[in-house]
Protein backbone atom coordinates (compact mmCIF):
# COMPACT_ATOMS: atom_id res chain seq x y z
CA UNK A 1 0.00 0.00 0.00
CA UNK A 2 2.92 2.60 0.81
CA UNK A 3 3.24 2.23 -2.92
CA UNK A 4 -0.17 3.75 -4.10
CA UNK A 5 0.39 7.28 -4.20
CA UNK A 6 2.88 6.52 -7.15
CA UNK A 7 0.22 4.34 -9.30
CA UNK A 8 -1.09 6.51 -11.53
CA UNK A 9 -5.26 7.46 -10.97
CA UNK A 10 -6.80 6.70 -13.68
CA UNK A 11 -10.17 8.11 -12.70
CA UNK A 12 -10.07 11.03 -15.39
CA UNK A 13 -8.27 8.96 -18.22
CA UNK A 14 -10.33 9.21 -21.12
CA UNK A 15 -13.11 11.92 -23.37
CA UNK A 16 -15.31 9.28 -21.88
CA UNK A 17 -14.20 9.84 -18.17
CA UNK A 18 -13.69 14.18 -18.72
CA UNK A 19 -17.39 14.18 -19.39
CA UNK A 20 -18.89 11.68 -16.81
CA UNK A 21 -16.66 14.25 -14.28
CA UNK A 22 -18.38 16.93 -15.52
CA UNK A 23 -21.86 15.35 -15.52
CA UNK A 24 -21.24 14.17 -11.82
CA UNK A 25 -20.21 17.95 -10.97
CA UNK A 26 -23.72 18.93 -12.83
CA UNK A 27 -25.33 17.30 -9.72
CA UNK A 28 -23.51 18.30 -7.42
CA UNK A 29 -24.74 21.74 -7.56
CA UNK A 30 -24.32 22.54 -3.15
CA UNK A 31 -21.02 21.16 -3.61
CA UNK A 32 -19.67 23.45 -5.53
CA UNK A 33 -20.31 26.94 -3.89
CA UNK A 34 -16.45 26.73 -3.52
CA UNK A 35 -16.70 29.85 -6.14
CA UNK A 36 -18.31 32.23 -3.76
CA UNK A 37 -14.92 31.48 -1.64
CA UNK A 38 -12.64 32.18 -4.45
CA UNK A 39 -14.37 35.25 -5.65
CA UNK A 40 -14.19 36.71 -1.79
CA UNK A 41 -10.61 36.35 -2.50
CA UNK A 42 -9.66 37.59 -5.29
CA UNK A 43 -11.77 40.51 -4.27
CA UNK A 44 -9.41 40.88 -1.34
CA UNK A 45 -6.62 40.53 -3.71
CA UNK A 46 -7.81 43.48 -5.62
CA UNK A 47 -8.22 45.51 -2.92
CA UNK A 48 -4.70 44.66 -1.48
CA UNK A 49 -3.44 45.60 -4.91
CA UNK A 50 -5.04 49.42 -5.15
CA UNK A 51 -3.57 49.75 -2.12
CA UNK A 52 -0.21 48.81 -3.07
CA UNK A 53 -0.80 51.22 -5.86
CA UNK A 54 -0.61 47.79 -8.32
CA UNK A 55 -3.55 47.58 -10.74
CA UNK A 56 -6.16 45.55 -9.17
CA UNK A 57 -7.68 44.56 -13.20
CA UNK A 58 -4.56 42.69 -13.59
CA UNK A 59 -4.56 39.48 -11.99
CA UNK A 60 -2.84 36.36 -12.72
CA UNK A 61 -4.59 33.48 -11.76
CA UNK A 62 -4.17 29.19 -11.81
CA UNK A 63 -5.89 26.65 -11.07
CA UNK A 64 -4.26 23.63 -9.80
CA UNK A 65 -5.64 20.37 -10.63
CA UNK A 66 -7.87 21.94 -12.97
CA UNK A 67 -9.72 18.94 -14.04
CA UNK A 68 -11.95 20.16 -17.20
CA UNK A 69 -11.51 23.87 -15.76
CA UNK A 70 -14.84 24.19 -13.99
CA UNK A 71 -13.39 26.29 -10.64
CA UNK A 72 -11.34 28.89 -13.08
CA UNK A 73 -14.38 29.28 -15.88
CA UNK A 74 -17.04 29.37 -13.13
CA UNK A 75 -14.60 32.00 -10.76
CA UNK A 76 -14.31 34.11 -14.23
CA UNK A 77 -18.03 33.93 -15.02
CA UNK A 78 -18.59 35.21 -11.32
CA UNK A 79 -16.13 38.43 -12.06
CA UNK A 80 -18.11 39.25 -15.30
CA UNK A 81 -21.35 38.87 -13.22
CA UNK A 82 -20.31 41.87 -11.11
CA UNK A 83 -19.25 43.93 -13.69
CA UNK A 84 -15.31 43.16 -13.92
CA UNK A 85 -13.98 42.19 -17.00
CA UNK A 86 -10.69 39.78 -18.15
CA UNK A 87 -9.23 41.79 -20.50
CA UNK A 88 -6.52 42.01 -18.37
CA UNK A 89 -6.19 38.15 -16.72
CA UNK A 90 -3.76 35.76 -17.81
CA UNK A 91 -5.41 32.56 -16.79
CA UNK A 92 -3.60 29.27 -16.03
CA UNK A 93 -5.52 25.97 -15.65
CA UNK A 94 -3.02 22.42 -15.26
CA UNK A 95 -4.14 18.92 -14.55
CA UNK A 96 -2.03 15.51 -14.46
CA UNK A 97 -4.68 14.40 -16.77
CA UNK A 98 -4.39 14.81 -20.72
CA UNK A 99 -7.91 14.39 -21.30
CA UNK A 100 -9.10 16.66 -18.73
CA UNK A 101 -7.20 19.59 -19.98
CA UNK A 102 -8.52 18.80 -23.59
CA UNK A 103 -11.94 19.06 -22.44
CA UNK A 104 -10.85 22.38 -20.60
CA UNK A 105 -9.98 23.60 -24.06
CA UNK A 106 -12.59 22.50 -25.61
CA UNK A 107 -15.41 23.20 -23.58
CA UNK A 108 -14.83 26.79 -21.27
CA UNK A 109 -14.81 29.83 -23.25
CA UNK A 110 -11.83 32.36 -21.60
CA UNK A 111 -11.98 34.04 -24.94
CA UNK A 112 -12.05 37.69 -22.88
CA UNK A 113 -8.78 36.89 -21.08
CA UNK A 114 -5.67 38.64 -21.74
CA UNK A 115 -3.77 35.01 -22.13
CA UNK A 116 -5.09 31.44 -21.22
CA UNK A 117 -3.43 28.43 -21.12
CA UNK A 118 -4.81 25.11 -20.21
CA UNK A 119 -1.19 22.80 -19.75
CA UNK A 120 -0.90 19.14 -18.30
CA UNK A 121 1.06 19.15 -15.26
CA UNK A 122 1.12 18.20 -11.46
CA UNK A 123 0.88 20.08 -8.49
CA UNK A 124 4.47 18.74 -7.51
CA UNK A 125 5.51 20.40 -10.52
CA UNK A 126 4.22 24.24 -9.71
CA UNK A 127 7.61 25.79 -9.32
CA UNK A 128 8.47 24.76 -12.78
CA UNK A 129 5.32 25.43 -13.67
CA UNK A 130 5.34 28.77 -12.93
CA UNK A 131 9.56 29.65 -13.10
CA UNK A 132 9.22 28.49 -17.05
CA UNK A 133 6.65 31.18 -17.77
CA UNK A 134 8.77 34.16 -15.90
CA UNK A 135 5.80 34.23 -13.13
CA UNK A 136 7.95 33.96 -9.90
CA UNK A 137 6.49 36.43 -7.45
CA UNK A 138 3.75 37.65 -10.16
CA UNK A 139 0.97 35.18 -9.21
CA UNK A 140 -2.05 36.95 -7.45
CA UNK A 141 -4.36 33.68 -6.85
CA UNK A 142 -3.83 30.07 -6.88
CA UNK A 143 -7.12 27.84 -6.11
CA UNK A 144 -6.89 24.05 -5.71
CA UNK A 145 -10.69 23.56 -5.52
CA UNK A 146 -12.92 20.24 -4.90
CA UNK A 147 -10.33 18.16 -3.27
CA UNK A 148 -7.83 18.23 -5.88
CA UNK A 149 -4.90 18.24 -2.87
CA UNK A 150 -6.12 14.76 -1.69
CA UNK A 151 -4.55 13.36 -4.93
CA UNK A 152 -1.25 14.83 -3.03
CA UNK A 153 -1.39 11.69 -0.72
CA UNK A 154 2.09 11.61 0.92
CA UNK A 155 3.48 14.38 3.06
CA UNK A 156 6.53 14.88 0.61
CA UNK A 157 4.09 15.69 -2.49
CA UNK A 158 2.03 18.34 -0.47
CA UNK A 159 5.29 19.70 0.68
CA UNK A 160 6.51 19.80 -2.96
CA UNK A 161 3.02 22.13 -3.83
CA UNK A 162 3.67 24.70 -1.12
CA UNK A 163 6.98 25.04 -1.94
CA UNK A 164 5.53 26.12 -5.38
CA UNK A 165 3.47 28.19 -3.61
CA UNK A 166 6.69 30.33 -2.08
CA UNK A 167 7.73 30.96 -5.38
CA UNK A 168 4.55 31.64 -7.42
CA UNK A 169 2.79 34.02 -5.08
CA UNK A 170 3.27 37.86 -5.34
CA UNK A 171 4.54 38.77 -1.98
CA UNK A 172 1.87 41.02 0.75
CA UNK A 173 -0.85 40.24 -1.93
CA UNK A 174 -1.05 36.68 -3.53
CA UNK A 175 -3.03 33.93 -2.27
CA UNK A 176 -3.52 30.24 -2.62
CA UNK A 177 -6.98 28.67 -1.44
CA UNK A 178 -6.87 25.19 -0.83
CA UNK A 179 -10.20 22.90 -0.68
CA UNK A 180 -10.06 20.11 1.20
CA UNK A 181 -12.95 18.02 0.72
CA UNK A 182 -14.24 15.85 4.37
CA UNK A 183 -14.49 12.52 4.47
CA UNK A 184 -18.31 12.45 5.62
CA UNK A 185 -19.61 14.60 2.30
CA UNK A 186 -18.13 11.93 0.11
CA UNK A 187 -21.68 10.05 0.83
CA UNK A 188 -23.47 12.65 -1.10
CA UNK A 189 -21.53 12.39 -4.62
CA UNK A 190 -22.93 10.73 -7.04
CA UNK A 191 -19.04 9.26 -8.58
CA UNK A 192 -20.63 5.65 -8.59
CA UNK A 193 -24.00 3.20 -8.93
CA UNK A 194 -24.55 0.48 -8.09
CA UNK A 195 -22.10 -1.72 -5.80
CA UNK A 196 -22.65 0.12 -2.74
CA UNK A 197 -25.36 -0.22 -0.41
CA UNK A 198 -28.03 2.49 -0.49
CA UNK A 199 -27.13 4.12 -3.92
CA UNK A 200 -29.37 3.81 -6.57
CA UNK A 201 -28.24 3.28 -9.89
CA UNK A 202 -26.98 6.40 -11.58
CA UNK A 203 -26.56 6.77 -15.19
CA UNK A 204 -25.48 9.64 -17.20
CA UNK A 205 -26.56 10.49 -20.96
CA UNK A 206 -23.28 12.01 -22.30
CA UNK A 207 -23.89 14.95 -24.14
CA UNK A 208 -20.83 14.96 -26.33
CA UNK A 209 -21.37 11.76 -27.85
CA UNK A 210 -25.49 11.50 -28.04
CA UNK A 211 -26.84 7.68 -27.66
CA UNK A 212 -24.06 7.19 -25.23
CA UNK A 213 -24.55 6.57 -21.56
CA UNK A 214 -22.00 5.84 -18.38
CA UNK A 215 -22.57 4.32 -16.05
CA UNK A 216 -19.34 3.94 -12.88
CA UNK A 217 -19.67 0.78 -10.22
CA UNK A 218 -17.95 1.00 -7.27
CA UNK A 219 -15.62 -2.47 -6.94
CA UNK A 220 -13.79 -1.95 -4.05
CA UNK A 221 -12.21 0.36 -1.53
CA UNK A 222 -9.01 0.06 0.85
CA UNK A 223 -7.71 2.36 3.28
CA UNK A 224 -4.16 2.41 4.67
CA UNK A 225 -4.20 4.74 7.41
CA UNK A 226 -5.48 7.78 6.15
CA UNK A 227 -5.08 7.27 2.03
CA UNK A 228 -7.95 5.62 0.47
CA UNK A 229 -8.55 3.71 -2.40
CA UNK A 230 -11.51 3.18 -4.57
CA UNK A 231 -11.73 1.24 -7.87
CA UNK A 232 -14.31 1.46 -10.19
CA UNK A 233 -15.79 -0.36 -13.35
CA UNK A 234 -16.87 2.53 -15.75
CA UNK A 235 -18.59 1.18 -18.71
CA UNK A 236 -19.38 3.45 -21.99
CA UNK A 237 -22.89 1.91 -23.08
CA UNK A 238 -23.99 2.84 -26.85
CA UNK A 239 -28.37 3.15 -26.87
CA UNK A 240 -29.68 1.83 -29.90
CA UNK A 241 -32.73 3.25 -30.99
CA UNK A 242 -34.97 -0.26 -30.34
CA UNK A 243 -33.74 0.48 -27.13
CA UNK A 244 -31.10 -2.19 -26.91
CA UNK A 245 -27.33 -1.67 -24.93
CA UNK A 246 -24.49 -2.66 -26.58
CA UNK A 247 -21.43 -2.14 -24.80
CA UNK A 248 -18.95 0.30 -26.46
CA UNK A 249 -16.04 0.35 -23.54
CA UNK A 250 -15.17 -0.92 -20.14
CA UNK A 251 -12.02 0.02 -18.06
CA UNK A 252 -11.25 -0.44 -14.70
CA UNK A 253 -10.01 2.62 -12.78
CA UNK A 254 -8.79 4.18 -9.50
CA UNK A 255 -9.23 6.50 -7.31
CA UNK A 256 -6.46 7.35 -4.05
CA UNK A 257 -6.94 10.19 -1.72
CA UNK A 258 -5.57 11.36 2.00
CA UNK A 259 -8.05 12.63 4.11
CA UNK A 260 -6.00 15.43 5.25
CA UNK A 261 -6.73 16.58 8.95
CA UNK A 262 -6.56 19.54 9.78
CA UNK A 263 -4.02 19.67 11.91
CA UNK A 264 -2.43 17.42 9.22
CA UNK A 265 -2.57 20.64 6.73
CA UNK A 266 -1.90 22.98 9.48
CA UNK A 267 1.73 21.18 9.89
CA UNK A 268 2.72 20.94 6.50
CA UNK A 269 1.62 24.81 5.59
CA UNK A 270 3.72 25.39 8.96
CA UNK A 271 6.85 23.60 7.88
CA UNK A 272 7.27 25.37 4.61
CA UNK A 273 9.10 28.46 4.97
CA UNK A 274 8.15 31.76 3.72
CA UNK A 275 4.26 31.26 3.43
CA UNK A 276 1.68 32.25 6.16
CA UNK A 277 -1.69 30.12 6.69
CA UNK A 278 -4.20 33.32 6.52
CA UNK A 279 -7.40 31.34 7.18
CA UNK A 280 -9.36 28.47 7.69
CA UNK A 281 -12.59 28.32 6.74
CA UNK A 282 -15.26 25.59 6.67
CA UNK A 283 -18.54 27.58 5.68
CA UNK A 284 -20.44 24.24 5.32
CA UNK A 285 -19.74 20.43 6.18
CA UNK A 286 -18.57 19.33 2.66
CA UNK A 287 -14.70 21.09 2.73
CA UNK A 288 -12.42 23.39 4.41
CA UNK A 289 -10.55 26.17 2.58
CA UNK A 290 -6.65 26.88 3.41
CA UNK A 291 -5.88 30.64 2.77
CA UNK A 292 -2.02 30.97 2.28
CA UNK A 293 -0.02 34.02 1.47
CA UNK A 294 3.69 34.25 1.27
C1 LIG B 1 -12.16 16.13 -7.97
S1 LIG B 1 -11.28 16.65 -9.39
C2 LIG B 1 -11.37 18.43 -9.25
C3 LIG B 1 -11.25 19.12 -10.58
C4 LIG B 1 -11.45 20.62 -10.53
N1 LIG B 1 -10.49 21.27 -9.66
C5 LIG B 1 -12.84 20.99 -10.08
O1 LIG B 1 -12.97 21.68 -9.09
O2 LIG B 1 -13.80 20.61 -10.76
C6 LIG B 1 -9.62 16.32 -8.92
C7 LIG B 1 -8.60 16.66 -9.99
O3 LIG B 1 -7.30 16.56 -9.42
C8 LIG B 1 -6.45 16.10 -10.42
N2 LIG B 1 -5.18 15.60 -9.84
C9 LIG B 1 -4.83 14.33 -9.53
N3 LIG B 1 -3.56 14.28 -9.13
C10 LIG B 1 -3.10 15.55 -9.18
C11 LIG B 1 -1.83 16.15 -8.95
N4 LIG B 1 -0.79 15.42 -8.54
N5 LIG B 1 -1.70 17.47 -9.17
C12 LIG B 1 -2.74 18.22 -9.58
N6 LIG B 1 -3.96 17.72 -9.81
C13 LIG B 1 -4.13 16.40 -9.62
C14 LIG B 1 -7.25 15.04 -11.14
O4 LIG B 1 -6.71 14.71 -12.40
C15 LIG B 1 -8.62 15.71 -11.20
O5 LIG B 1 -8.80 16.41 -12.39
Amino acid sequence: MASVANQPLDFYSSPYLAEHYDLICAQEGSFFEDIEVFYAELMKIRALKHAKAQDPDALTIIDAGTGTGRALYSLTQRVLQSGLNLSKMKLLGFDPSQDMVDRAGQTRDLKGAEHVEWICASAVDLNKIVSSRGLQGKVDLIMFADGGFLHLTTPEEGREFLCGLKTSLTPGVGRACVSITSRESVDDLHYYDTGAPGKDVVEYASQQYPTFIYRNTLTGMEEAGTVGVSSFQFEVWKVHEDGRRELVESQATRLAGRWWTQNEMKDLIKDVPGIQLIEVAAPDHRQTFYTIGV
